[in-house]
């Protein structure tokens, strides 16, 4: 993977050493391309209400890039890929859109990021569910044992992170699936840092819905992706309902469209929906597995340097924590840290990054989150590694 090639495709990265691509990435030029043409070449709305010219050019570009993502999944249709605003839009679709009733039952894991925790811990208030999570071990690990001691019959989805944004760590998804589908419960998996980082096949997984944002790999802001089994998109409610989401209506009746339309009513984010196709090309011509292993060099030279002089949330093992390097010192705060480093021009994420249900848990303040991607080198976390010795004197 030439490194130096693909850093001259993205902005600011010769001003600043940006680790920060967990909350949001970097977009290269042909992405901010395609969002300067959709406003310069055809700033209109997509074909299902107009079919002008321009309208249909939009419609095409759209099109593209839903099928770009179907293909980067392996989905079996591209009507099983719904554009929303962001991770936590898909999430909550699928939380209030399927029908679920006092008593039934939903998992996740004991280090969500709010977007897979509060849905739940609404619709438990709301709608009387029983919302559990399933306990990690002490190595980062989901805990199979505990998993397999909560599925029961009253559980309706199993809703998991896939990589956890907080430590880094993956949960064995397919093996998630299967615990529980032969428990007749569906599964979703956040894949909010995965998708971006590795291969993701929905199929080979055997995942019934994935959420994750475009804005995370490369893509325009603003912008996510609920993929869905079709027969259960079909099933299931939308958040919001109105025009673009309807086949036909009377005074006192709605006909709603079928499943991608249905989820996108009202007007969309057409000027990220024109750039999804140059961002998912540009993530498939790196290649994914390449991605995956040049963050993992770079986890593994910041551990190498650093496990002795840090505490690192989750595994010592780098291999184990993906493109994430979160820690603590005991030494100075975590905002303190994250200025300190900004003066440095070395941009972290400092705090409970979203996951504060795990934070308040383990009584922690927070942590600073170094998150690599494909347009970070081993210069930018060498030079990280210097800064934190020399906070250390
Ligand atoms: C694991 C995980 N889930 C969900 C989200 C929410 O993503 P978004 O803010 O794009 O909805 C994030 C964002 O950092 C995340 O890391």
């Amino acid at each position: 993977m030439d490194v130096e090639s693909i850093r001259k495709d993205f902005p600011v990265v010769d001003e600043y050493i940006y680790f920060d691509s967990a909350c949001l990435s970097l977009k290269p030029h042909s992405v901010i391309e395609a969002v300067k043409r959709y406003y310069w070449e055809f700033p209109v709305c997509e074909g299902k209400r107009s079919s002008h010219t321009l309208s249909t050019r939009l419609t095409r570009e759209i099109k593209k890039g839903r099928e770009s993502v179907r293909d980067l999944l392996n989905a079996s249709e591209t009507d099983e890929i719904a554009f929303t605003k962001n991770t936590t839009e898909s999430i909550n679709t699928v939380a209030r859109g399927l029908d679920l009733r006092k008593g039934d039952k939903v998992l996740t894991t004991d280090k969500e990021h709010n977007s897979n925790l509060v849905p739940w811990i609404k619709m438990k208030e709301k709608r009387g569910i029983k919302y559990e999570q399933v306990a990690t071990n002490d190595d980062g690990e989901l805990n199979m044992d505990d998993l397999k001691d909560k599925v029961d019959e009253d559980v309706k989805i199993v809703s998991m992170v896939h990589t956890s944004n907080l430590d880094g760590t993956t949960t064995p998804a397919s093996q998630i699936a299967d615990i529980a589908h032969e428990n007749d419960a569906y599964f979703m998996l956040d894949g909010a840092q995965s998708v971006p980082h590795r291969p993701v096949d929905v199929k080979d997984i055997g995942a019934d819905f994935l959420a994750f944002s475009v804005h995370k790999m490369l893509g325009p802001t603003g912008l996510g992706v609920l993929y869905g089994r079709k027969d259960l998109l079909e099933e299931i409610e939308p958040l919001t309902y109105g025009g673009g989401g309807v086949k036909s209506t009377k005074y006192d009746e709605a006909t709603l469209q079928d499943s991608p339309a249905k989820f996108e009513a009202g007007l969309q984010n057409f000027a990220s929906l024109a750039a999804v196709k140059p961002a998912v090309d540009y993530i498939q011509k790196i290649g994914l597995k390449n991605i995956e292993k040049h963050e993992l060099k770079l986890n593994k030279l910041a551990t190498e340097e650093l496990r002795d002089l840090v505490n690192i949330i989750g595994p010592e093992d780098p291999e184990k924590r993906s493109g994430i390097f979160n820690f603590q010192m005991d030494q100075l705060g975590c905002h303190e840290i994250t200025l300190l480093m900004d003066e440095e021009n070395i941009l972290l994420r400092g705090g409970q990054q979203c996951v504060h249900s795990w934070y308040s848990f383990h009584g922690l303040e927070g942590g600073n989150r170094a998150s690599f991607y494909l347009y970070n080198t081993e210069e930018e976390v060498k030079k990280f590694v210097d800064v934190i010795k020399s906070l250390l004197g």
